[in-house]
Formats: C-alpha cells, sequence, structure tokens
C-alpha cells in the first residue's frame, strides 16, 4: 500500500474512532444532566464522521449500493476484520446453537 493510501486508511480509522468516542461521551453526558455539552460532543462526532467520509471516498471505497451491500457483507461474515465473527456451526439458518445470533464477539 502507498504511504498515501496507508495515510488515508489511518485517517478514516482515527475519524471513526473518534466519532464513536466523542458519542459515547455525548451519552455521558446526557446521563449526567448536561445537555449543552452532550451537544457539542455530537456536533464535535458528527465533523469526524464527515472527515472520514471524505477519506473513504478519496479512497474510492465508495462504490455502487449493490457492490457495498456486497462488501458489508463480506466483513460481517468474516472476510474483513469485522468486530464480529460468525458462528459457524450456525447452519443453513444461520443460527447457532440454541437460536443464537449468527454474529459473536470476537474474543
Ligand atoms: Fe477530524
Amino acid at each position: 500500500m502507498s504511504g498515501t493510501k496507508d495515510a488515508l486508511w489511518q485517517a478514516y480509522t482515527g475519524e471513526a474512532k473518534a466519532a464513536l468516542r466523542l458519542k459515547v461521551f455525548a451519552e455521558k453526558a446526557e446521563e449526567e444532566g448536561y445537555a449543552q455539552i452532550a451537544k457539542l460532543f455530537r456536533v464535535v462526532a458528527r465533523s469526524e464522521e464527515i472527515h472520514g467520509a471524505r477519506a473513504l471516498r478519496v479512497l474510492k471505497e465508495i462504490k455502487t449500493t449493490e457492490e457495498n451491500l456486497a462488501e458489508s457483507f463480506r466483513v460481517r461474515t468474516g472476510g474483513g476484520g469485522s468486530c464480529v465473527q460468525p458462528v459457524r456451526e450456525g447452519g443453513r439458518s444461520g443460527r447457532g446453537p440454541g437460536g443464537r445470533s449468527p454474529f459473536q464477539p470476537e474474543s
């Protein structure tokens, strides 16, 4: 991977992490009664999402909806570093033993 492409991927993941962290901080602020601080966290989180989306566009990772669906399925079923992994013994129903979700947290 080129230096520029690698830097764009790092930017994308950094922005995504920052956005999630800020959204969680907003939830906590809301719980503690700091409505204005929660709003501030959400506004900054949204700006981080915009930055991350820009990196994805520059990387040409935004394709047709059909291609995006295929990529999302590939990632969710274990091919691309998702935070969940499929339960492979799930059979045709996609459900694991005891009707478990086809996805489980990565250990
Ligand atoms: Fe940013």
